[in-house]
């Protein structure tokens, strides 16, 4: 291991927030007992928010950002890996409250890894990175914890909201090839080709779903996963079919939800709660396992943006103003 390399360092001085690409020294890492050299982390919009101030997330500066990555292992002192091992890393409060992705070398618990599947690059896998893993783990919920744990009736018709997201986006891909219909929400119209193209067959504007939602309504779905809150997601309920889950991972819209428990009650509906950041790594290495059968990446690919570490500070305000779209990713060789 070069015991010199890049990293993207957040400092604070006062109330002013200062991000600097500097070369740093091995044992600048202080986290961890595996050391990864890093190919590819992504920029989501928790870490322009990590990028803007900390976020209140960051307890400590100087501090390296990147709430996912992947690479290889250089050095472990983990009995699970070895040098050599590609490994994915997301959440676990990694780019937050321990040192991220944003550099050429990170070093983390051995805990928080997973070995990338054979037939997943390390590229692909941050294409994906936290938003393909949670519109993983929502797509399964919604559709197989019904039909495979709780043994219930075939998931066919189900909606998704923030659908030209990151992680909606991903979800109707995945839920479109695990066989279902997938209606997809978006405020965009310029975006429906976009989403006819990645597997919904329908798509309905956001503005349909931000009425005062009914107790009950027609029940339309038999399931949904929710990225948005408020409004929409209190207009999913009442639509959802009897048993019908929805999964729900943001608040893009809204943190309040304003409902009765009539859906609950009557319905059996159930509101299933999502965090990616503490998924259990047997969950995680199912799901990662899967990804490769329900991501297109040749499609995914039109909406990728590379960028280097240095390209992360003009970007990342960008995003904060909502001027970005599709997914971001950094390669550390670049
Ligand atoms: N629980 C977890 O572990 C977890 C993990 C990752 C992300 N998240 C959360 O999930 C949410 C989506 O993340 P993401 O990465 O997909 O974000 P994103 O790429 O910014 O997408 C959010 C989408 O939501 C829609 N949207 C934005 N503002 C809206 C509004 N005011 N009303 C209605 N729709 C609105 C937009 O879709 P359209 O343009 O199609 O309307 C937007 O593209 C965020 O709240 C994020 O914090 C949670």
């Amino acid at each position: 291991m070069s015991n010199q390399f890049k990293a993207l360092i957040l400092n604070q001085n006062g109330e002013s927030f200062l991000r600097e690409i500097k070369t740093i020294e091995k044992n600048f890492l202080k986290h961890g007992d595996v050391t990864v050299k890093v190919d590819y982390s992504g920029l989501n919009y928790k870490d322009a928010l990590i990028l803007k101030n900390g976020a209140r997330l960051v307890k400590e500066f100087p501090h390296i950002p990147g709430i996912d990555f992947s690479g290889v292992v250089e050095e472990s002192n983990h009995k699970n890996f070895k040098s050599g091992d590609e490994v994915i890393l997301t959440g676990w409060r990694v780019g937050e409250i321990y040192f991220g992705g944003y550099s050429q070398y990170a070093k983390v618990n051995g805990n928080f890894l997973v070995k990338k599947p054979e037939n997943l690059s390390l590229r692909e896998s941050m294409i994906m990175g936290t938003a393909g893993f949670t519109a993983l783990q929502c797509s399964f919920t919604t559709k197989t914890t019904r039909e495979e744990l709780l043994l219930g009736e075939k998931v066919e018709n189900v909606i998704v909201s923030g659908a030209s997201g990151g992680v909606g986006s991903m979800a109707v891909m995945i839920l479109n090839k695990l066989g279902c219909n997938v209606t997809a929400i978006t405020s965009k119209d310029t975006n429906v080709e976009y989403l006819k193209l990645i597997g919904a067959k329908n798509v309905v504007n956001t503005k349909e779903l931000t009425k005062d939602a009914r107790p009950l309504d027609k029940g339309l779905w038999d399931g949904a996963v929710d990225t948005v809150g408020g409004k929409v997601l209190e207009n999913i309920l009442s639509q959802t079919k009897d048993a019908g889950i929805v999964s729900s991972c943001g608040n893009a819209a809204d943190v309040k939800l304003n409902t009765t428990v009539m859906p609950f009650i009557i319905r059996g509906v159930k509101l299933w709660g999502i965090n990616s950041v503490t998924a259990s790594i047997k969950r995680r290495k199912f799901l990662w396992g899967e990804a490769s059968k329900l991501i297109d990446f040749k499609v995914l690919e039109k909406s990728v943006k590379e960028i280097s570490l240095d390209e992360i500070v003009e970007v990342y305000p960008k995003m904060l103003k909502g001027e970005t779209s599709g997914r971001y990713i950094v390669n550390l060789n670049k």
